[in-house]
């Protein structure tokens, strides 16, 4: 499931490209990005041009992080939070000179870098556009790619890693159908890969 960024966001998408390539961020942009679409279908009163933007630049701040670093600051097995929020606020930060040089609304601009900007670390949601941002950003981790990626990186077997991130559905979403789709995903991608 791997969608093309609408025409309206090529630009942006662009603009991104060079920040996302760390991290495998582009795929996990391009996963969690269809994830959105989903959840756009289902709440109607989310704007779709916060919501988009915000999830096509919200990792862009992992760039200014080497990558050597980058497993202390996400993960189970995350150390530094200090760390994790600086690519929030670079992430904001970025996000923030791309929609001011491709010409974004302004008003949206400041809601996509405020909700960048607490990504990860703001436990709660400022509002429904954030949700939605924060819900497909995690589901990816539901995603048979993310699985695939995500139990190496992270150390563990894959059967081990099922069993956590299984355990993660009920308390990581904001949102009844992301929990919901969560669920399907991480069911599929399960029968794939260990059957
Ligand atoms: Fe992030
Ligand atoms: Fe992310």
């Amino acid at each position: 499931m791997i969608p093309n960024v609408d025409e309206k966001y090529a630009e942006i998408y662009e603009r991104a490209g060079p920040y996302l390539d760390t991290r495998h961020n582009d795929l996990h942009v391009r996963i969690a990005y269809g994830f959105a679409l989903r959840l756009l279908e289902e709440y109607r009163e989310a704007d779709e041009a916060v919501v988009l933007p915000a999830v096509i630049l919200h990792d862009t701040g992992w760039k200014t992080i080497p990558e050597d670093q980058h497993l202390k600051a996400f993960g189970p097995k995350m150390t530094d939070p200090d760390l994790r929020r600086v690519h929030e606020v670079e992430g904001a930060r970025i996000a923030n000179e791309i929609l001011t040089a491709v010409g974004y609304d302004a008003a949206r601009r400041e809601e996509i870098v405020a909700i960048i900007d607490g990504h990860d670390s703001r436990e709660t949601a400022m509002s429904l556009n954030d949700k939605v941002v924060k819900d497909a950003d995690k589901l990816w981790r539901f995603s048979r790619t993310a699985m695939e990626i995500d139990h190496r990186r992270f150390g563990y077997e894959l059967r081990e890693y099922f069993g956590w991130l299984e355990r993660q559905i009920d308390d990581w979403f904001f949102t009844p159908e992301a929990t919901r789709m969560a669920r399907e995903s991480f069911t599929e991608a399960r029968a794939a890969l260990i059957g």
